[in-house]
């Protein structure tokens, strides 16, 4: 690769610092260097003037929920329906693990983390139980498709064959890698990981759909006759994968996709919001809402946005095929990103120092037909672990998974 080409592309950018430790690399790793600089987007660095035009007027408006009580109501209708699409094999399940899980400051793959007390019980293996549960009562197995990252993908492969899948037949599971995209500094200075390496870190979540197909398991899946994918988060110990009373409602009622939603503690409660904008299903994020929309009311005394999401989405894969090539929006987020210092050093943040770029899975649900927001209750299906310690915590799914029966 010419040396001319990446002083070109670094001076379009204002990205000639990347070449300060130049001098110190061998000829192998100037051309890895130099490759991984000509592979990145540096595209992406435009995003950071275009932050604040985010804050316009948008036409938002309530979606009515499938509520616990009217689930309760036909349960058995939709258990059935959904048994016979999983026994069918028409239902894929996808676990996002390519996050870094920074907030919870652990080394590894947040799958790897052990919550149990008195015995090991990782995250992984818990997920795998959850998804048992399932599969145990309709005796037939739903294809699991894990998404990492670079960073994480052969600590995942190696962790799953040390532990025999946790019980999961191997030719169930398949693991694919998501794309990255560059972290920079307030300055929308990248920062170098390595003298010739770029600061590199997973693009999102919401690139999930086309790393699948492009990994070749949108051909797998299809091949095996599934129809639907129930797309969920690393971090929740008590989701439930491929539920069939939810995936039996969205096929029931007629719905193209679906979200599982928890009734909010409050307005305020910092959670995204599963409404309609424009006419079409949309998540609008807490601090994205005026408090005039946060507090509106039915006429029942209900509040119109009364349900946050959880991360956990049901898509029928026709309709994700129509979409693949679709952009979403590109999320600016404030980080703490390991970077070189002026000596050469790695540093690892006490504090955010920059951003990262990310695409997110809950704006697939906006070029959705349709999407129907699926009551569970929080105490029973909601314990993220995304800190140490505090809300949302090791210390506050530990609690919930107690109260739900699980021993650790
Ligand atoms: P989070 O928003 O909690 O991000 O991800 P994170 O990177 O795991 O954690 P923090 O914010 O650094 O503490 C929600 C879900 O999306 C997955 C995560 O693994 C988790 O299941 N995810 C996130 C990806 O698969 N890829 C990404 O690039 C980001």
């Amino acid at each position: 690769m010419k040396r001319e080409q990446i002083i070109e592309k670094l001076a379009l950018y204002g990205q000639e610092h990347l070449l300060r430790y130049e001098d110190e690399l061998s000829e192998k790793e100037k051309e890895a260097f130099y490759q991984q600089i000509m592979d990145t987007d540096f595209d992406l660095l435009k995003k950071l003037g275009q932050k604040e035009e985010e804050k316009k007027e948008r036409n938002i408006e309530g979606l009515d929920c499938l509520e616990a009580d009217a689930i309760k109501a036909k349960e058995d209708i939709y258990r059935n329906k959904g048994l016979d699409a999983i026994r069918n094999g028409k239902v894929g399940a996808v676990l996002l693990a390519g996050g870094q899980g920074t907030r919870l400051g652990f080394d590894h793959s947040k799958g790897m983390f052990n919550v149990g007390i008195n015995k090991t019980l990782y995250i992984f293996e818990q997920l795998i139980r959850n998804l048992m549960d399932v599969t145990d009562v309709a005796k037939a197995y739903v294809p699991f498709y894990i998404m990492c990252s670079d960073k994480n993908v052969d600590e995942i492969t190696a962790f799953f064959k040390e532990h025999d899948n946790f019980g999961y037949p191997g030719d169930y599971i398949s693991f694919f890698v998501q794309e990255m995209a560059p972290s920079c500094d307030y300055n929308g200075k990248i920062y170098l990981e390595e003298k010739g390496k770029l600061s590199l870190s997973p693009n999102g979540n919401g690139g999930w759909f086309s790393s699948f197909a492009k990994a070749g398991l949108l051909d797998d899946a299809k091949g095996r006759g599934v129809e639907w994918l129930n797309v969920f988060a690393i971090d929740n110990v008590l989701q439930r994968i491929a539920d069939p009373v939810f995936v039996g409602a969205v096929i029931e009622e007629d719905y193209v996709s679906g979200g599982k939603v928890v009734r909010k503690a409050n307005e305020n409660e910092r959670v995204g919001n599963l409404c309609l904008e424009d006419g079409k299903p949309q998540i609008v994020e807490y601090y994205e809402m005026t408090p005039e929309l946060l507090s509106m009311r039915k006429p029942n005394g209900d509040l119109v946005f009364n349900f946050g999401v959880i991360l956990n989405y049901l898509f029928r894969i026709d309709k994700l095929v129509d979409i693949i090539n679709t952009e979403i929006p590109v999320h600016v987020v404030e980080k703490k990103i390991p970077y070189l210092d002026d000596k050469g050093e790695l540093v690892k943040p006490e504090k955010i120092n920059g951003y990262k770029f990310e695409t997110l899975v809950l704006d697939m649900v906006h070029l959705m037909d349709d999407c129907l927001p699926y009551e569970v209750i929080r105490e029973k299906e909601f314990a993220p672990i995304k800190n140490p310690t505090g809300v949302d915590s090791v210390e506050s799914a530990r609690e919930l998974m107690k109260l739900n029966g699980i021993e650790l």
